[in-house]
């Protein structure tokens, strides 16, 4: 049982994310800026000198398939949820590619370099066009996100193949071991980032249960101390209509 297929890992977190109506817009409006980020980093690829020109037309193309996947996102995010929303909100904070680590200042193409950079290109569509896949089998009951999906997932297939075919031809033109390197420290990095991720949602879990446990143990002796020892100082209770008139001819008076 893979993780993409029916009941494999992939797919029941899948279910249990979009089969919640008010989770789906938000998911779309967060998808938009990873998209538009993956957008940014393959038109900085497309600008690199050193690059080739039938791959630097790949690259461009990519970049504004990636656009355009941002904009469905973003439109079908906003058709779901109008008005000043939770996902409205996500798509109009312009930090939020800087903030939430989709991209830093330096190029993904700067940081790994050709090969590194085609096989990350690689990998990653790969793995987009299956989840993609998950998300059409999961919203069956919207067939517009659905068929979104399914477009989105074409154009991750090609993708996938253009920097599949371009690391074929480098290890033919005699770069195999470089090519073999570079997917063992992207699989190596993507672990790395999959244990991280997963350690902060366990951390921020357990913190949640020791703070849960700790009122619940300190509660009964809050309980205990109002009940032997009511407020006498400090905020007063309000006084009813009868006791602010009392009160009022007592003052006069
Ligand atoms: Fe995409
Ligand atoms: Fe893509």
């Amino acid at each position: 049982m893979s993780g993409f297929g029916h009941f494999g890992t992939f797919w029941m977190v899948s279910w249990v994310v979009w089969k919640i109506p008010a989770r789906r817009a938000v998911k779309l409006a967060e998808f938009s800026h990873t998209e538009e980020g993956s957008s940014l980093d393959m038109l900085a690829a497309a600008e690199s000198e050193s690059v080739r020109p039938q791959l630097r037309r790949k690259f461009f193309l990519h970049a504004l398939d990636e656009h355009r996947h941002a904009q469905w996102f973003a439109e079908r995010a906003t058709i779901m949820a109008p008005g000043r929303s939770q996902p409205h909100m996500i798509l109009e904070d312009v930090s939020y590619i800087r903030d939430h680590g989709i991209r830093g200042d330096e190029s993904l193409y700067e940081q790994l370099g050709e090969i590194e950079f085609l096989t990350f290109v690689w990998l990653q569509e790969r793995q987009a066009g299956r989840q993609f896949g998950v998300y059409v089998r999961v919203l069956k009951d919207d067939p517009v996100t659905a068929r979104m999906f399914e477009a989105v997932k074409e154009d991750e297939r090609f993708h996938t193949n253009y920097s599949r075919l371009e690391l074929d031809r480098l290890a033919n033109a005699g770069q195999v071991t470089a090519v073999r390197r570079a997917a063992w420290r992207v699989r190596l990095r993507g672990f790395a980032q999959t244990w991280l991720r997963l350690a902060r949602i366990i951390g921020d879990l357990m913190a949640g249960v020791w703070l849960l446990l700790l009122f619940a143990m300190l509660a009964p002796f809050a309980l205990f101390a109002r009940y032997f020892e009511p407020l006498k100082g400090g905020f007063l209770p309000a006084l009813n209509g009868r006791e602010r008139a009392r009160a009022q001819a007592g003052s006069q008076a």
